[in-house]
């Protein structure tokens, strides 16, 4: 009781946290002032960098004809394999993304050389000028055509609970089925950038668009054969990012930094659209087989799921998002036996990699899908079935053993069932489709449960660095990145509050290696989480000594100091903030601190399969309605109603933006984003006039967010939660609304639909289920 009335009163006393404080770079956005590395007033003599590629998918790089590159006007120097004094690599975890081709080809424009060169035009146009002699291999180009050449880039991985086997066996009804969920292109506004300044003593200076600047640091170093020391990255902010510049932003990063190192000059690479759509990683697509087994109340007794992904010709991250697709096969449904395995397999085409959710919103598409089937064949509106198979008390564990023990699923979905007014449009939308032959509604509420840590344990730390001047402004720096999601201004917010001061004192600085060492990348959505908690420290331990100060200079006892309202109020009289600080600075109190955070309570044992991989759930609900031409395939989103839980929010007008943003991207991936290869495995989507991102038309004219109002259970920084990724996968809602209006034109047959819900796709599953 007295914990709780602590909590409010604690509640009550803040003053920055938890207001709706606009994005710290939103006037600059649309003013057009912010500063993206392609923005930067350009040093003196700086040289343009770009890329020349591979002619095949798979073969051997016999030799390059670069005669005629090196004679192109303007050309300075031209960088190959041979130029690297230390690795032909940046791969993040194992070594195997050289950055220019080494002999092996593996997919079709992979980087082979590059030119340096005075203008950036000058170099696009002497790349064309390469000659090329290979000797072309097989390659594989799709998930079916590795499992068929059984190319794998990481062994198959399985968890396992309970005998699944026997429970299908002795289930009542049993489902089978296979899914095919597309990938995604990032398509962040700013492409991949970097800008390499050689400085003193083989120091080198790279300004970047990367989520990830310590791991940048140390490729380069590597690259170069330098001590890491040796290399500082610098990030401001992204154009967004999206898990695209989680590890993908090493290449770019690295030419620019050995043409830096080559020529003595500054060096800029920034990709053209084109090649960053045809050299950079994507989402993984999926092949998913599975089976489901239930009682005859529709309640699960077993999955079984085999999902293969396409990694492409490397392993980059590949592996961590296999898992996170894993550990979210179950979605909010209690699986008594289940077996999930994942195939990572090899293709001859980029390195797929991190995108929002990171493989979470594959594993839920199966989970979903799987609820629908047995709606579908018990004849049951699907969410009943979705709540009938809900985790709760007794059915609280997961397939890896982990268990939900802040589930807030049914309340929250019965919130969203009843703000959408779910029951009455199920009603009307009936009605509505027995009189309709060509358009057809379809409507669905889908949940979403979503793990907030990395599931590698150890990524799951941050550090932050906090100066206060004499004058008492703030200077705060941590080991985030901005991407667009609202992460600088959360943190400031954050040090604000725990100074007692509005967050004008709280100077935003850029992300750098040289301030805060050994990072994460933003990423896991756990930005906010760790580096929140970091600042707070580094924040705290300069107000700690400030208390000290305070309590022996006026004679008080530390609970009679209170920083609140930039004053500090000492026993029975108060100061202006920047006063106790200059009183502090006179008597020698140091006012710089760094801070530390690593998340408790999380283990993982991969072996085993086991674990506590998060440190907390994140969950949302979203309703989604459509409209369906079942005669052209075309769609629409007519209306969505959304639930999400973000915690106690530390800023909720960033937040509303992180779910409304994670929604449409969602819906672009699930409806009318589609990666097409050619044979010969060129992407043939390449930009966006063939590439369909969603556009303002495209966001349903009644869109409504409502925030769900709980603290997080878990001591998270002042009980928020995570919103970064989660969003995404409200969008579900959408694939499955489509569905449920193909399913109207024949209840007693499943939907075969695969994602993307493109016109073409809708119309394939149309003529399975109308048999024409
Ligand atoms: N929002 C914007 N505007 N731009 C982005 O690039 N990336 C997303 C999400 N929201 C992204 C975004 C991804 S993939 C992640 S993991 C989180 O933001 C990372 O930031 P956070 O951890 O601070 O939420
Ligand atoms: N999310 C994002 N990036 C990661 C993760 C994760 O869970 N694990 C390793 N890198
Ligand atoms: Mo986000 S996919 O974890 O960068």
């Amino acid at each position: 009781m007295s914990l709780q009335l602590d909590r409010r009163s604690e509640e009550l006393r803040l003053r920055v946290v938890r207001r709706a404080l606009r994005h710290d770079s939103s006037p600059k956005h649309v003013a057009g002032t912010a500063t993206f590395v392609d923005d930067m007033r350009e040093p003196e003599g700086l040289l343009h960098i770009a890329v020349g590629g591979a002619p095949i998918a798979a073969g051997q790089l016999l030799g390059i004809d670069l005669d005629a590159v090196r004679a192109a006007p303007g050309v300075v120097a031209v960088l190959t394999a041979a130029d690297i004094p230390g690795k032909n690599d940046v791969g993040p975890v194992l070594h195997d993304d050289p950055v220019f081709v080494d002999g092996r080809i593996e997919f079709h424009g992979q980087v082979a050389f590059a030119v340096v060169a005075k203008t950036r035009g000058e170099a696009r146009r002497a790349v064309t000028l390469a000659k090329f002699e290979v000797a072309t291999g097989t390659h594989c180009v799709s998930v079916d055509d590795a499992l068929a050449a059984d190319q794998h880039i990481l062994p198959d991985y399985t968890f396992r609970k309970d005998d699944s086997a026997a429970a299908l066996a002795e289930s009542a009804y049993r489902m089978k089925g296979r899914l095919r969920i597309g990938g995604q292109e990032h398509f962040y506004l700013e492409g991949q950038v970097s800008l390499a300044i050689p400085g003193e003593d083989g120091d080198i200076l790279i300004h970047t668009s990367t989520q990830h600047p310590s791991e940048m640091q140390h490729l380069v170093a590597h690259m170069l054969n330098v001590p890491v020391g040796d290399v500082t990255v610098e990030v401001r902010r992204m154009g967004g990012a999206f898990g695209g510049k989680e590890t993908q932003a090493a290449q770019w990063a690295a030419i620019a930094a050995l043409g830096a190192r080559v020529t003595g000059r500054p060096c800029k690479i920034r990709l053209d659209r084109d090649d960053d759509m045809n050299l950079t990683g994507k989402r993984h697509d999926f092949l998913a087989d599975y089976e489901v087994g239930v009682d005859i109340d529709g309640r699960i007794q077993a999955l079984e799921t085999v999902m293969a992904s396409r990694c492409g010709y490397s392993a980059d991250v590949s592996g961590a998002i296999n898992d996170r697709a894993m550990f979210h096969a179950d979605n909010a449904y209690y699986l008594p036996a289940a077996t999930i395995t994942t195939k990572r397999m090899k293709t001859n085409t980029v390195s797929n990699t991190a995108f929002r959710g990171f493989g979470g919103p594959q594993g839920m598409m199966v989970a979903e899908r799987a609820i629908d089937e047995i709606a579908w064949k018990l004849n049951r509106d699907p969410l009943d079935i979705r709540k009938r198979n809900l985790y709760q008390e007794g059915r609280d564990v997961t397939p890896y053993g982990m268990f939900v023990e802040d589930n807030i699923l049914l309340p929250l979905i019965e919130r969203c069932e009843a703000m959408s007014e779910y029951r009455t449009r199920r009603r009307k939308i009936a009605a509505f489709n027995a009189e309709s032959p060509t358009l057809k509604r379809g409507l669905a509420l889908t949940p979403v449960k979503f793990g907030i840590s990395f599931t590698t344990t150890h990524l799951n730390q941050a550090g932050a660095l906090v100066h206060v001047y004499q004058d008492g402004s703030i200077h705060l720096n941590h080991g985030g990145t901005e991407m667009g999601q609202g992460l600088y201004i959360k943190v400031a917010q954050v040090v604000a509050e725990e100074f007692g001061v509005d967050i004008a004192h709280v100077k935003i600085t850029a992300t750098t290696t040289a301030k805060v060492p050994n990072t994460s990348a933003t990423a896991a959505s756990s930005g906010s989480d760790i580096n929140g908690w970091a600042a707070k420290n580094a924040a705290g331990a300069i107000k700690e000594r400030l208390v000290a100060f305070a309590a022996e200079n006026w004679e008080v006892t530390p609970d009679q100091i209170e920083f609140r309202d930039n004053r500090v109020f000492i026993g029975n009289q108060s100061v202006p903030f920047a006063e106790l600080i200059r009183k502090a600075y006179f008597a020698r109190v140091s006012l710089s601190s760094t801070g530390f955070y690593k998340t408790p309570k999380i283990h993982w044992d991969a072996a085993k399969g086991r674990g506590r991989p998060f440190f907390y759930f994140s969950y949302g609900a979203a309703c989604s309605e459509v409209l369906v031409d079942v005669t052209t395939g075309e769609m629409k989103v007519q209306r969505v109603d959304i639930v999400h839980d973000v915690g106690r929010s530390l800023n909720p007008a960033v937040d509303k933006g992180q779910i409304e943003g994670g929604f449409v991207q969602g819906m672009g991936w699930l409806t009318t984003e589609e990666l097409v290869f050619h044979p010969d495995g060129r992407l043939l989507t390449h930009a966006p006039s063939t590439y369909k991102i969603p556009c303002s038309s495209d966001v349903p004219e009644h869109f409504q967010v409502a925030l769900w109002d709980g603290a997080n259970r878990e001591d998270t920084i002042y009980r928020s939660k995570a919103v970064g990724e989660p969003p995404l996968m409200l969008a579900i809602s959408v694939f499955a609304a489509i569905a449920d209006a193909i399913h109207s034109l024949d209840s007693d047959k499943p939907v075969p639909l695969d994602a993307p819900a493109t016109p073409e796709s809708i119309l394939r599953a149309v003529q399975v289920v109308t048999g024409r």
